[in-house]
């Protein structure tokens, strides 16, 4: 079993996808060399295991069990260190101040007592380096061995360095190599990102090429030939990034088999927790009959609909009709559908409203949401983006295992589009089950892990390797072969 392995993380910046389905495992007391061209996403993914970034899917092990790192200091705790390739301690303190930084007690030592301290440490490491200078006017290489220094003694058993070497000597090169050797022999594992092949060379153990975001080989270094590394790093053209797997092996959220009715002529779905699935196509081609089926409110003809993990909450896509009661206050509309008792909400005792309640949703939604105006007399008096805004506050207060949202933000400025996008994603990384339906087709693409498009009353799944909006776009028309029944 691997000390540490990252599986099939996913990660994307906007539009631009950094890591595409990368997976790493690291044994114990090896040197395992990192290597990819320029944006292949090496960074991106140590960022993911120090805690810096999560990932949008894919999991991290720890001796087999999986974890999530919160935080960088969470990853020390972890015994996870990563050393940057900038100084990132306090270069107008000592090289003893700044191995203390951060050391609870360290604060009420003495000048002298820091130095011992330093000393020891340093020792420990095989490293000399003068206590009392100054950090910031060491050469960098010193300044490198701080930050080893500063991971190793607070705990790190698994130390990451990107790119170290690039701001070395070569004498100094030499020296570093020679350190990381000596650690992997005491146990340790290393991560080495280097773009020098002689370097991982000489002290890798094993090598993992990335390219565009994907492990393409892991191998011994002993076997493998410059050039074969050179092939892996830059290959021939790769298919556009893949899906992240539909984060196979969670719990099953929503299920739809065979669902008919009047503008569905057989949907096939299935949703696991934690995904975003993402309907494109043009309004008509089932949109209407699709969301009324999922709400509730029209039974289809024949198929089943399993909710796998309730609450289903549904944004929707008519917010005026649909949606709110206009005459209703924008709080008498977040609480509204807890009047029933149905949805365990806490704003009614004995079916009476509490006031204090009802503040309290109005509060949280201009909190999470930003909708402005929430405290106003009557939903009428909201602005058509802030009505929109507190539909989805409305949803996300019962807090959905599976969300539905139909254009979710149509009619949003931009700042408000991106809060709400995001807060879909947030949604996900927390365990929902997202179904976007948007006529919005950068809106399908920056969020959908699946992409589908209805036509015609039908799911017709974009295949992983053709997701463009040019093979959307074909499918939005019944493309030449959009008419193949696969389910989604
Ligand atoms: N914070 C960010 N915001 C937007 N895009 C980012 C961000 N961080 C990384 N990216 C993008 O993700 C991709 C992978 O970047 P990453 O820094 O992981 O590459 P790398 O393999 O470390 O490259 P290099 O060898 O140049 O250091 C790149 O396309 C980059 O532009
Ligand atoms: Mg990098």
């Amino acid at each position: 079993m691997p000390a540490v392995a990252l599986r099939d993380v996913y990660r994307r910046f906007g539009s631009s996808v950094a890591l595409a389905g990368a997976t790493l495992e690291l044994e114990r007391g090896e040197v395992h060399a990192l290597l990819g061209e320029n944006g292949a996403g090496k960074t991106t993914l140590v960022r993911v295991l120090y805690g810096m970034l999560q990932p949008d899917a894919g999991a991290i092990e720890l001796d087999g069990e999986r974890v999530r790192v919160r935080s960088p200091r969470h990853a020390l705790a972890l015994g996870i260190g990563l050393v940057h390739q900038h100084f990132m301690g306090v270069p107008a303190l000592s090289v003893a101040e700044n191995l203390a930084l951060g050391e609870p007690g360290a604060p009420w030592l003495g000048r002298d007592a820091l130095r011992r301290r330093a000393r020891e440490m340093l020792a420990r490491h095989g490293l000399e380096l003068d206590p009392d200078a100054t950090a910031g006017e060491l050469p960098v290489a010193q300044q490198q061995r701080i930050e080893i220094v500063r991971a190793l003694e607070r705990g790190a058993r698994v130390l990451v360095l990107d790119e170290p070497s690039a701001v070395l000597a070569p004498p100094e090169v030499e020296a570093l190599l020679e350190m990381l050797a000596r650690l992997r022999d005491a146990g340790h594992t290393v991560v080495l990102i280097s773009h020098k092949l002689e370097e991982i060379a000489r002290v890798a153990d094993r090598v993992t090429v990335l390219r565009a975001g994907r492990s393409v080989a892991s191998r011994p270094v002993a076997g493998v030939t410059a050039a074969e590394l050179g092939a892996w790093m830059v290959g021939d053209a790769l298919p556009p990034p893949g899906e992240p797997p539909g984060a196979a092996g969670e719990a099953v959220a929503l299920e739809l088999r065979g669902l008919r009715a009047p503008g569905l002529a057989g949907v096939d779905l299935r949703l696991r927790a934690g995904e975003i699935v993402a309907i494109a196509g043009i309004d008509g081609n089932g949109q209407g009959p699709l969301e009324r089926v999922l709400a509730g409110v029209e039974l289809p003809e024949s198929g089943e609909i399993e909710i796998g993990r309730p609450p289903l909450a549904l944004v929707p896509g008519d917010r005026q009709r649909v949606g709110l009661v206009l005459d209703l206050s924008p709080g008498e509309n977040l609480v509204l559908a807890e009047a029933s008792g149905q949805r365990g909400g806490t704003a009614f005792r004995h079916g009476l409203l509490r006031p204090d309640a009802l503040r309290a949703a109005v509060d949280e939604a201009t909190r999470r949401v930003g909708v402005r105006g929430a405290g106003a007399p009557s939903a009428r008096a909201l602005s058509g983006g802030n009505q929109q805004k507190l539909c989805i506050a409305r949803a996300l207060r019962a807090e959905p295992g599976v969300l539905v949202a139909v254009n979710p933000t149509r009619g949003l400025d931009v700042t408000a589009t991106a809060a709400v996008r995001e807060e879909l994603r947030a949604q996900a990384r927390a365990g929902t089950a997202v179904l976007l339906i948007s006529t919005e087709l950068d809106e399908v693409l920056e969020l959908g892990d699946r992409v589908c498009v209805l036509f015609r009353g039908r799911l017709l799944p974009v295949e992983a390797g053709r997701r463009s909006r040019a093979r959307i776009g074909e499918l939005m028309l019944g493309g030449a072969d959009a008419g193949a029944e696969t389910p989604a």
